[in-house]
């Protein structure tokens, strides 16, 4: 028997188990794990390495559109490199339906600006802002069935919150499908109300769009949105959760039995509302929704991670150049904090973040590393086995680490389309070396060496719901 590559001598790790191991590959799929596999074409030393699955990053935006005039810095080629460069060979970007759109058109165009351009495997969350009759009653339905297994609803932004009667006949479409629902929980008219009342009073620099979206404003939409599902009873995900309040909503749902997932995101453990305070427009490399909140809140979304009340971390990588009239430096921006794009670039920087302040640290283990950062996404998105994890059958989705390479982190080694990273400057221990996807390598040793061509658009199974989520 023999190979096309095997991964020899390095320390091979899943959600449940570490071991000394080799890996035999062959047509892209783990074929073997075992001792002395015999030959194949290429071998890959691992030794002193950790073999991880490919990080999957459920939680991209690529290619969207933000507003008049304003430019998201990452298409699929850009987004899937950079999401390479960090260790990821599988990411799942949004499909925006405009107002007036149905979601086969929305789809028809994001498959085309995908097509072709993408370094790392690729599945899409359908973001649903239009729920009319047509797209409940007859697109989700047959689009579930097809592999769009996923929604995302917004409870704010102007042309994208839903009202809870549309959320509720949102959900039950979810139930009545099986789709998985993430939401984004926060109270639209309280922000409105905080944001015209800052603006009367001439405080519009960026550091306001954190006072403008305080932590009642998540956790009331975090409440509201778990009573709601409950209501409907569907599984829902509340993503990019970015304090204690609205994880303690979530924390007390599950306890009660209910479907809840969590997400949290790098920027919840690293930054917080000080950075958005900084001279000139510089605070508006940090405006996120929600806002990064303080080092308490900090503390608790690591407590999420560790208690497993969030099933997983995404980057929500939403890049937004800085230096730039369509960007961060939108002319509107600079006359208020509520014009500034919302979003911050991270799918490259996700893992090295979660690892090195998680696993070297010691605030969580390997084996939870590699579910939060691979194994439940494939699970609660309906790619597993095939994604997620290292057995004999799963795709050859795979990420080398030295897990005591000493980096500092800087724009330079991030790849994608923006011109800055919210964390230049951070040390981080443990860093991804190779990146393969599917048995072909695509970054090596800091270098690019797959070409655009190779990753693929992933039609999904129907999530198993929360039921099976550790
Ligand atoms: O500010 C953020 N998070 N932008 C991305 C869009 C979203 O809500 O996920
Ligand atoms: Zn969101
Ligand atoms: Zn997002």
């Amino acid at each position: 028997m023999s190979f096309d590559i095997i991964i020899r001598g390095g320390t091979v790790v899943t959600a449940a188990d570490t071991f000394a191991c080799d890996v035999g590959i062959r047509d892209g799929k783990i074929a073997a794990l075992g001792h002395d596999l015999g030959d194949a074409t290429a071998i890959i030393d691992a030794t002193d390495r950790l073999v991880l699955p490919g990080g999957i990053d459920s939680h991209v935006h690529f290619a969207q559109p933000s507003g008049d005039g304003i430019v998201m810095a990452d298409g699929f080629a850009s987004g899937t490199r950079s999401a390479a460069f960090g260790g990821n060979t599988t990411v799942l970007p949004f499909c925006l339906q405009e107002k007036g759109q149905t979601l086969r058109e929305a789809l028809k165009h994001y498959h085309s600006l995908a097509d072709g351009e993408c370094h790392v495997d690729v599945a899409f969350h359908l973001i649903v802002t239009d729920p009319t009759e047509h797209v409940l009653g007859q697109e989700l339905p047959a689009l579930v069935e097809d592999g769009y297994t996923s929604l995302k609803v917004f409870m704010t932004y102007e042309g994208l919150a839903l009202s809870d009667r549309e959320l509720l006949e949102t959900m039950a479409v979810a139930r009545e499908t099986g789709a998985m629902l993430m939401v984004h929980a926060e109270n639209f008219d309280a922000i409105r109300f905080l944001t015209d009342r800052l603006e009367r009073a001439g405080n519009t620099a960026p550091r306001f769009h954190a006072t403008s979206r305080p932590i009642p404003v998540e956790r009331e939409a975090t409440h509201r949105a778990i009573s709601l599902s409950e209501l409907v009873d569907v599984p829902i995900m509340i993503v990019h959760v970015s304090n204690r309040e609205a994880m303690d909503e979530i924390r007390r749902a599950q306890q009660r039995g209910l479907r809840v997932m969590g997400e949290t995101c790098p920027q919840y453990l690293m930054l917080t509302e000080k950075d958005l305070d900084q001279l000139n427009m510089e605070g508006a490399k940090y405006v996120c929704s929600p806002p990064p909140r303080d080092i308490a809140s900090q503390q608790a979304c690591w407590e999420g991670l560790q208690q497993k009340v969030f099933s997983v971390f995404s980057s929500d990588h939403c890049p937004f150049r800085y230096d730039d009239p369509q960007g961060k430096l939108a002319p509107k921006g600079r006359t208020s904090f509520r014009w500034v794009p919302n979003g911050i670039p991270g799918v490259a920087t996700r893992l090295p973040i979660l690892f090195s302040e998680g696993v070297v640290k010691g605030r969580i283990d390997l084996n939870s590393f590699v579910a939060f950062s691979a194994t439940n996404h494939a699970k609660i998105y309906g790619l597993y086995p095939r994604k997620g994890t290292i057995a004999v059958g799963s795709d050859a989705d795979i990420a080398l680490w030295d897990p005591k390479r000493k980096v500092t982190i800087r724009h330079e080694l991030i790849h994608d389309g923006a011109d800055y990273t919210p964390y230049e400057g951070l040390e981080v221990t443990g860093w991804p070396v190779l990146t393969m996807v599917r048995g072909k390598v695509v970054v090596e040793d800091g270098t690019l060496v797959g070409g655009k061509e190779h990753g693929t658009y992933l039609p999904r199974s129907k999530p198993p719901g929360a039921a099976t989520i550790p």
